[in-house]
């Protein structure tokens, strides 16, 4: 299943994550070449996109395949997060078929978290319009946006008149359903990606064993991964989850020739104790010296 962009071009609604995967080229070429998947998400910071790892990379698994398939419409869309155009550049050179993301949060040189002093303030516009020349230059074939407020993006609609970003990636599950920026990408026709879709790894929220997906998967008959990917899907977003093992990677992408009745949907909707996951503490927050105060501060206080 594809889903539209502003852009007029399709993005598969199902794609593989790659972010702290075990081994992400065996996880992308099952993904690719076994399971159907022909959208990959990788960012920058992930090291799995570019050559410096020594073996073939992520980004060199795509374009085989691209080439294998040798059918645009079928080519893999290797969306990419990079907090640079430095990076944009040395990517994209790699992969024409690669639409980007721009990362607001992670600023290129800073320490972790940063420091006052440490980021310059942030050029939106001036990174926008180096994107902008991206596309018109045919490297990518749409630009995005990512880890976006309301502010954030009011800010970029107010200068981005010629390329508007075709799509918002944002933590989106039944735990933190981020129904503010949802409506606000939808009225301004821009498509969402939903990133951790499962709840995350680590110390992430655990859905795959809450009741209500567990009631909604085995009505179903489905595993609840499965039923947290269709709800995604069913939300009008694509959406990205990853996983170590073959066996889920396939499953994960099992969730078109069915869908969650409109009653069970409803009370995925309706999960309490809504919150992040990857709210950007440990990464982002330094409480006595920094740009970023506070969990409010890095989510401009709308949460
Ligand atoms: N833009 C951003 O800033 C951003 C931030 C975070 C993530 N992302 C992207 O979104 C992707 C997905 O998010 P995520 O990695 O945070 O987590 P996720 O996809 O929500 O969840 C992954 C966890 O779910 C487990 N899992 C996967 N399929 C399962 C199934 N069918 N049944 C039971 N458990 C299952 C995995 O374990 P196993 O591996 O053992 O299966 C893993 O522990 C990332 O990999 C990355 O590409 C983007």
């Amino acid at each position: 299943m594809m889903k539209r962009l502003l852009s007029g071009h399709l993005i598969p609604a199902v794609g593989i994550g790659t972010w702290r995967a075990r081994n992400p080229k065996e996880s992308v070429y099952t993904a690719l070449a076994e399971a159907g998947y022909r959208h990959v998400d990788t960012a920058a910071e992930y090291g799995v996109q570019n050559e410096n790892i020594k073996h073939l990379s992520v980004g060199v698994i795509c374009l085989a395949c691209i080439k294998e398939t040798g059918d645009e419409n079928r080519a893999i869309r290797n969306v990419l997060k990079c907090p640079n155009s430095q990076d944009f550049n040395l990517n994209v050179r790699q992969n024409p078929f690669v639409n980007i993301c721009l990362h607001t949060l992670n600023r290129d040189g800073a320490s972790r978290p940063p420091k006052s002093g440490d980021v310059l303030d942030f050029d939106m516009e001036g990174v926008w319009k180096e994107m902008e020349k991206l596309v018109k230059d045919k490297l990518v074939r749409d630009i995005g946006i990512c880890d976006f407020t309301l502010k954030k993006l009011d800010k970029l609609l107010s200068f981005a008149e010629i390329i508007k970003p075709s799509v918002c990636q944002m933590e989106m599950h039944p735990g933190w359903r981020n129904d503010k920026i949802l409506e606000a990408c939808k009225k301004n026709g821009i498509h969402v990606t939903a990133y951790s879709p499962l709840g995350s790894q680590g110390n992430g929220r655990d859905l795959i064993h809450d009741p209500v997906v567990e009631r909604v998967a085995r009505k179903l008959n489905k595993s609840p991964g499965q039923v947290l990917v269709r709800w995604a899907i069913q939300r009008g977003t694509s959406t990205i989850p990853k996983s170590n093992n073959l066996d889920r990677i396939k499953e994960n992408i099992h969730v078109f020739q069915w869908e969650i009745p409109e009653q069970d949907f409803q009370a995925l909707c309706i999960i309490q104790d809504q919150k992040r996951v990857l709210d950007g503490e440990e990464l982002f927050v330094n409480k006595t010296d920094g740009p970023f105060k506070s969990v409010a501060d890095v989510w401009d206080h709308e949460d």
